[in-house]
């Protein structure tokens, strides 16, 4: 996975209904370190990472690139977006697309947040690169991500097995560029 590509970034804070999507800072790194070190979170996504390596490795203000969003609710951090161009991929079908990915913390699962801030960034996107289709790769098992895919929008266009696990490839296909 790369960058975007040639996007102005940050763009200035995406206010949704109840939530914030912003650009990370030094005050969300015990959230990242958090996020990423939880086997919850990280149950269909090939395991946690050890807590002491993230505290040792994390920069001081943690995944600082265009398309990496922190989710904000009521002034703290409660989940990562992360929009990233697939440079290589073992399905063809991915291979320089840009991609989604969301992490939340799970005391805010089930409340719709996921949704609602997922929905903003693809606005958001669909704003700076008009046009550009979306995929997203999730476990089959993992109930609550293919919802969210589905609710969003994205339609399947494969199973495969990877990691273990049957994977699902969905799409977003790009809402045509008004002129
Ligand atoms: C995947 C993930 C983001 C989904 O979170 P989520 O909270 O289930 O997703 P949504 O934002 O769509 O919320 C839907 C839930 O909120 C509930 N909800 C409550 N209030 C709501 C509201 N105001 N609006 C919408 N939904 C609401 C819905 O009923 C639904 O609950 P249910 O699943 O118990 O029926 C979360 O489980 C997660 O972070 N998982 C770990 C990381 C991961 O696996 N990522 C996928 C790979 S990229």
């Amino acid at each position: 996975m790369t960058e975007l590509g040639p996007v102005a970034w940050p763009p200035a804070p995406i206010r949704t209904q109840r939530l914030l999507l912003r650009e990370p800072e030094a005050r969300d790194r015990a959230t990242f370190i958090r996020l990423l070190a939880s086997p919850e979170v990280h149950t269909y996504l090939g395991g946690p990472r050890p807590r002491d390596e993230l505290e040792r490795e994390m920069p001081g203000v943690p995944a600082r690139w265009p398309g990496s969003f922190v989710v904000d609710l009521d002034g703290a951090m409660i989940g990562q977006i992360l929009l990233r161009r697939a440079t290589e991929h073992r399905r063809p079908a991915v291979a320089g697309k840009v991609d989604l990915g969301y992490l939340f913390l799970p005391r805010a699962w089930g409340h719709g947040y996921a949704a609602e801030a997922c929905a903003a960034a693809l606005d958001w996107f669909d704003g700076v690169l008009p046009g550009e289709p979306v995929v997203l790769t999730t476990q089959t098992a993992n109930v609550r991500s293919m919802r969210l895919a589905a609710k969003l929008g994205f339609t399947e266009i494969e199973r495969f097995q990877a990691w273990d696990a049957e994977q699902w490839l969905g799409l977003r296909s790009p809402i045509p560029p008004s002129d």
